[in-house]
C-alpha cells in the first residue's frame, strides 16, 4: 500500500500535469496559479504550502529573480546577527567574507526539494532568515497567518532583463540565450516567476495593507542612499541601529561590508560553482555582475525600451507604484 506521503507527491504530479504550458529559459515553464516557472519549481511550490511550518518570528525576503535578493541576503544577515559578528573594523572573521550569502541565507522553494523536504529547513535555528522568489500569492498561506514579517526588493524592470540575459548566459554556456529571445520572453510575462509586474504588485499591495508587517524596497533608491534604507531595514527587522551604533558609523559599516564591490571581489563570490538550482552548477561569480543603475541602455534597443516601458506602465498603472 502507498504512503500518503506518496500519494500527495502523485498528486502534485498529477495537478503540474494539468497546467498550461509554454516555452521557458532552458526548460518548458507551467502556469501555476498565474505565474511561470518550471514543472519542478511548481512542485515544490506546492509541497511548501503543504507542509512548509513557519515559525512567528521567521523573517521572510523574497524578490523576483535579479532584483537584488543576494544584496538584500547580504544585508539582513548582517544586520541580524550583527551583536554576535561585529561589523566594525575590517569586520575579521564575519561570515560574510567567507561564505556566499545564499549559503547563509536559503530559499525556501527549490527545484530539489522534492527529494529533501522541508526538513532541511526545519533544522535552522530560530529566528530563520529564508528567502524566497515567490510571488506574494504563492507564499503558503501559513506565513500570513502565523505574522511572518517579510522585506521585498524590487528592481528597474529594464534592468532586470538585462541583468538576467546576463545571469542565463554567465551560470553555464550550453545554453546560450539571445537578448532578443530574453527580451520576448520577458515582456510577454513568461519570464521565470513572471510576469515580473504581477510579482511586484502581489508584494506592493500588501505592503500597503500591512505596513508593519511587509516592506517594499526598490533597488534604485536603496543604491542612491543604502544608510536611509539600511536603517530603516533595521528598524523593520527589529534590529535598529542605537545612537551609539549610529555616531560610531555602524550603518555605513554595514553598507560598506555587503557593498557590491566588497563582496564581489572576495574569493568565495569570485571562483567556483555552486549548485543552487539544484540540477546544474552555477558560477558564483554570476551573482555579481556590475551592480549599476540604468546598464539596460547599453543593451537594449530604443525599440526595445520604449516597448517594455509601455507594457510596465500600462500593467502598474493605477497602483502607486512606478519605475
Ligand atoms: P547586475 O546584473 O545588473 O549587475 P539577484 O541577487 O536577485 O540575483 O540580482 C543580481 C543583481 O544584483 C546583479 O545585477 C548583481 O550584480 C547585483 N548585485 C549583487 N550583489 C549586489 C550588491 N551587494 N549590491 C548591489 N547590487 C548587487
Amino acid at each position: 500500500t502507498k504512503s500518503s506521503v506518496d500519494n500527495a507527491a502523485e498528486e502534485r504530479e498529477r495537478l503540474v500535469s494539468t497546467l498550461p504550458m509554454r516555452e521557458g529559459f532552458w526548460k518548458p515553464y507551467v502556469l501555476y496559479r498565474g505565474f511561470w516557472v518550471s514543472p519542478q519549481v511548481a512542485k515544490s511550490v506546492m509541497l511548501l504550502q503543504d507542509e512548509f511550518k513557519p515559525r512567528a518570528d521567521d523573517i521572510i525576503l523574497a524578490a523576483c529573480p535579479k532584483s537584488g535578493t543576494t544584496w538584500l541576503k547580504a544585508l539582513a544577515f548582517t544586520l541580524v546577527n550583527r551583536s554576535r559578528h561585529a561589523v566594525a573594523g575590517d569586520a575579521d572573521g564575519h561570515p560574510l567574507l567567507t561564505n556566499s550569502p545564499h549559503d547563509l541565507v536559503p530559499f525556501i522553494e527549490k527545484p530539489d526539494r522534492e527529494l529533501y523536504p522541508v526538513a532541511e529547513l526545519e533544522a535552522l535555528a530560530s529566528p530563520r532568515l529564508l528567502a524566497t522568489h515567490m510571488p506574494f500569492t504563492l507564499l503558503p498561506a501559513s506565513i500570513s497567518a502565523v505574522g511572518c514579517r517579510v522585506v521585498y526588493i524590487s528592481r528597474e524592470p529594464k534592468d532586470v532583463l538585462v541583468s538576467l540575459w546576463h545571469y542565463l548566459n554567465s551560470v553555464s554556456k550550453d545554453y546560450f540565450i539571445k537578448l532578443e529571445k530574453a527580451f520576448e520572453l520577458f515582456s510577454e510575462g513568461g519570464s521565470y516567476f513572471g510576469p515580473v509586474w504581477d510579482h511586484y504588485l502581489g508584494y506592493w499591495k500588501q505592503s500597503i495593507a500591512e505596513p508593519d508587517r511587509v516592506l517594499f524596497l526598490k533597488y534604485e533608491e536603496m543604491m542612491a542612499n543604502p544608510v536611509k534604507h539600511v536603517k530603516t531595514l533595521a528598524e523593520f527587522l527589529g534590529v535598529p541601529f542605537t545612537v551609539d551604533e549610529v555616531d560610531a558609523r555602524a550603518v555605513e559599516q554595514v553598507v560598506d561590508l555587503c557593498s557590491f564591490q566588497k563582496l564581489k571581489n572576495l574569493p568565495v563570490n569570485s571562483s567556483g560553482t555552486s549548485n543552487l538550482a539544484g540540477w546544474m552548477p552555477m558560477e558564483k561569480s554570476s551573482y555579481f555582475r556590475n551592480g549599476t543603475v540604468g546598464d539596460w541602455a547599453n543593451h537594449l534597443t530604443q525599440e526595445m525600451a520604449h516597448k517594455l516601458d509601455g507594457i510596465v506602465q500600462e500593467k502598474l498603472k493605477g497602483s502607486g507604484l512606478a519605475f
